[in-house]
């Protein structure tokens, strides 16, 4: 008992991974959770990968605000421990209705923290998710679906265990996140999330993200409107990208790169530079679609109508001189990037300038946003 006080009155920057391996009473009969958590966008992207969803470089985003996965738990405790030879019990729903072919990910993903929650072989799980963006829109819904998840399951372990602090709760739960999808223990709290050890960030880590709070007002409400180019499935998956890395001829400069750019990413995120945040914030998206058509093999995740959004942005920009940059995911989207004050004039550049170049004229309108909430508790 006196070792997991200690533990959970640690501060988060001092959590190593031991720290979140804690014995638990098994006290809790029944009890229902839910939690929303937001999608991310990254600003210094992550790609490349070590053993256990180590990042290969630091990276920061920006927390959305509208496009969320809603995920409810219901838990029931089993008449006995499951033994180790057992696979979990649960029930998977997704938007009304069963999904066994989603059964194969989440058992993977209670392998990868039982360590961490031994707890989760004591329960049967009703799962009910739900996102807000439409299904298959091309936008990941792993890293919103994992941190929503984790996070049920973080209340769980506190429900197990009341002591626990919200420093510890947010970390661990940024930290299990991180087992699910890397990228998606940037989706637990705070506007400007950064994930990975560097020198300037020296309470970074690499076992969860940490809220990044010296943000200019430049920020404050940024917008990012999210352009569908293609809907359909990715012909080569994060996980494969990540893995090309190990072998890939400019990995070590690249993820030097990324290391320098995140610094400077802080320096600007702090003094409000609109002129250098497009010039990074352009120079990853590209770099990150850069590493993908020089690994080995190759793969192009931009279609032709990414690029002519990309050059009526550069030509808009030149223009009219309002800040509006792009930034991409591992994908064909457009997350296109401005300050609140310009939001009439982009949407109307948006709406006549960029709209055809969207499948089915589709376009999501999403800003920057604080995190994920708790719905449910009850126990
Ligand atoms: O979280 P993963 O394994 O799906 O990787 C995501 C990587 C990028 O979205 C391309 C970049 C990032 O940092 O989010």
């Amino acid at each position: 008992m006196i070792e997991i006080w200690y533990f959970c009155q640690k501060k988060s920057s001092m959590f190593q991974e031991k720290d979140f391996i804690a014995p638990f009473s098994y006290e809790v009969e029944k009890a229902s959770f839910a939690w929303e958590a937001p999608s991310n966008i990254a600003l210094v992207k992550y790609w490349g990968k070590k053993e256990g969803q180590i990042p290969a470089n630091p990276s920061i985003s920006f927390t959305l605000s509208s496009c969320k996965t809603i995920t409810k738990i219901d838990v029931e405790r089993l008449a006995s421990f499951l033994d180790s030879k057992t696979t979990f019990s649960f029930e998977f729903i997704f938007e009304g209705n069963p999904k066994p072919d989603f059964h194969p990910k989440i058992n993977q993903f209670f392998e990868r923290i039982v360590t961490y929650c031994p707890f989760l072989k004591a329960y049967h799980f009703v799962i009910t998710s739900e996102n807000t963006f439409p299904h298959s829109s091309g936008i990941a819904s792993s890293a919103s679906g994992m941190a929503a998840l984790a996070l049920n399951i973080m209340s769980l372990e506190r429900a197990l265990n009341p002591q626990i602090t919200d420093d510890y709760f947010y970390s661990k739960a940024s930290f299990l996140a991180r087992l699910g999808s890397g990228s998606a223990c940037r989706s637990i709290k705070g506007e400007v999330v950064v994930w990975g050890e560097n020198y300037d960030f020296s309470n970074g880590s690499n076992l969860f993200g940490i809220p990044f709070n010296e943000i200019h007002t430049v920020f404050k409400n940024y917008q990012d409107t999210i352009l569908l180019v293609d809907k359909g499935e990715k012909q080569v998956s994060s996980s494969v990208g990540h893995n090309l890395m190990h072998e890939h001829p400019f990995s070590n400069e690249r993820f030097k790169q990324a290391k320098q750019n995140l610094d400077r990413m802080k320096t600007i995120l702090k003094n409000g530079n609109l002129d250098q945040f497009i010039a990074l914030v352009e120079s990853e998206a590209l770099t990150l679609h850069a590493m993908m058509m020089t690994s080995m093999p190759y793969f192009i995740l931009m279609k032709p109508n990414t690029l002519e959004i990309i050059n009526a942005i550069w030509k808009f920009r030149n223009e009219t001189k309002i800040p509006i940059c792009f930034t991409l995911d591992a994908g064909a989207n457009v997350h296109v990037l401005y300050p609140e004050n310009v939001k009439v004039k982009v949407l109307k550049f948006i709406s006549e300038n960029l709209v055809d170049y969207c499948q089915n004229k589709q376009y999501i309108c999403d800003q920057i946003g604080s995190g994920s909430k708790m719905l449910i508790k009850q126990n």
